[in-house]
């Protein structure tokens, strides 16, 4: 499936299912992902990495969603978790904690506790202080939990500052260049075997090459701390390439990066762990809205629809670019350059800014494309909106795999 979401004869289709009988169904705002889609760009991964000592963990915070996490967990995927929620989810999906590998800056008690109760593969850590808890709650436990740290090889990826995360000056992570005495002081700790190396230098890099650089940088500093005498077996490259966003954006080429990496691993004897979240999921959702109304402020033109910031904050919180497309080609000849703008009382609730669109008019439909991932599960009930409703398309059945809110949910455990 070259791209889930298609045009035939005028009408927007994901896969075999007119996306307007979702919208006139289901109701707008809802987003609606495409099973084959995620299944098929999971596939790439893991027929790229075919024969290495390799695996896919998912990182669920691209789009958590249950019947997502249970088509992936299908397909034989891992998973990245950033949190106890993320555990829950995976582990309610049928996902395999021992392909689990725990990241983030500030795992509490709690969640620590909860991940060796479950068994997962790995930790991945980013101070000594988390190591030393680690190590004190697997000793309680009577058990010896596998660490890699999370290293900061100094790679400056070329995309969004927030979502670069590789450099000295980001919270993530610790310095490649103080990185082997941490090991040091760490090897003492009797309940963590220190095992692995990780990075995750950033997210929608269109170019893999600061990618790959890491990766030589992180193989050598394995080769180094195997030197002193750490039994490292797996590095963990993170996530991190992007997907087209604008018409003109070149998708980057998963078979000739996960080529090279193929190349830079053989004969290191290190097991491959990579965690992408947005190029499993993003091309294969979109987020579905109605138009409400059209207004002029002097020369600029509004299209106001019923999704804001509150289901996509990708465009208020980063500037991020996605098309907006009608369902159905417009019968009015023409384009307008327009704000698309949501009802949230914010000036940044916009979609898209002075955009080239078509003639759309009220009570026509539009999708926002390329909204599978960091959508969703972004989303606020701000301004009291309930969350929208997500849909899954597998060929030509579709059904809704989270409902939309209610009032009632929104004041669910209020006084
Ligand atoms: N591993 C780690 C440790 C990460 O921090 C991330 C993303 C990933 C894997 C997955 O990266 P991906 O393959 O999706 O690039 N909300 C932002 C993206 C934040 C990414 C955070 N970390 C956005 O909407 O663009």
């Amino acid at each position: 499936m070259a791209n889930p979401i298609e045009r035939k004869e005028g009408v927007l289709y994901c896969e075999r299912v007119e996306l307007e009988a979702i919208a006139r169904e289901a109701g707008t705002p809802v987003y609606v992902y495409s099973a084959g889609g995620i299944r098929e760009s999971y596939r790439e991964y893991a027929q790229a990495l075919d024969g290495m000592d390799a695996r896919v963990c998912y990182a669920v915070k691209a789009n958590g969603n249950l019947s997502v996490l249970r088509l992936l967990a299908a397909e034989g995927a891992g998973f990245d978790i950033v949190s106890g929620g993320e555990l829950d989810r995976v582990l309610r999906a049928g996902g395999d904690p021992a392909k689990v590998v725990f990241a983030g800056v500030g795992k509490t008690r709690e969640e620590i506790e909860f991940a060796l109760e479950s068994g997962i593969a790995a930790f991945n850590c980013e101070s000594e202080a988390e190591i030393a808890l680690i190590d004190a709650l697997a000793g309680r436990m009577g058990q010896q939990a596998a660490v890699a740290i999370r290293v900061n090889p100094d790679v400056n990826p070329d995309t969004h500052p927030y979502i670069s995360t590789g450099l000295r000056e980001h919270k993530f992570g610790i310095d490649i260049h103080a990185v082997e005495e941490v090991y040091e002081r760490a090897r003492g700790f009797a309940h963590v075997r220190l095992e692995g190396v990780a990075c995750h230098i950033g997210s929608q890099l269109l170019d893999a090459a600061p990618l790959i650089e890491a990766a030589q940088k992180m193989v050598a500093l394995a080769g180094r701390l195997r030197a002193r005498g750490f039994a490292i077996r797996h590095l963990d490259l993170g996530g991190g390439l992007g997907v087209p966003y604008k018409p003109e954006d070149k998708r980057p080429d998963v078979k000739s990066f996960l080529g090279a990496l193929r190349r830079l691993l053989t004969g290191t004897d290190l097991t491959l762990l990579l965690e992408p979240g947005r190029s499993i999921v993003a091309e294969s959702g979109l987020l579905l809205s109605r138009v409400l109304y059209r207004k002029s402020n002097g020369n600029k033109e509004f299209i106001v629809v019923d999704a804001s910031m509150t289901e996509l904050i990708r465009p208020a919180l980063y500037g991020a670019h996605h098309e907006i497309l009608p369902l159905r080609e417009s019968r009015i000849p023409g384009s307008v350059v327009a704000d698309v703008v949501g009802p949230v009382c914010e000036t940044g609730d916009f979609l898209a800014r002075d955009r080239a669109m078509p003639q759309v008019m009220p009570g026509d439909f539009v999708a926002v494309m390329t909204a599978g991932a960091y959508g969703w599960v972004a989303s606020s009930n701000y301004n009291a909106r309930p969350r929208p409703a997500e849909v899954l398309v597998d060929g030509s059945q579709w059904r809704i795999v989270r409902r939309r809110e209610t009032y009632e949910d929104l004041v669910r455990g209020e006084d």
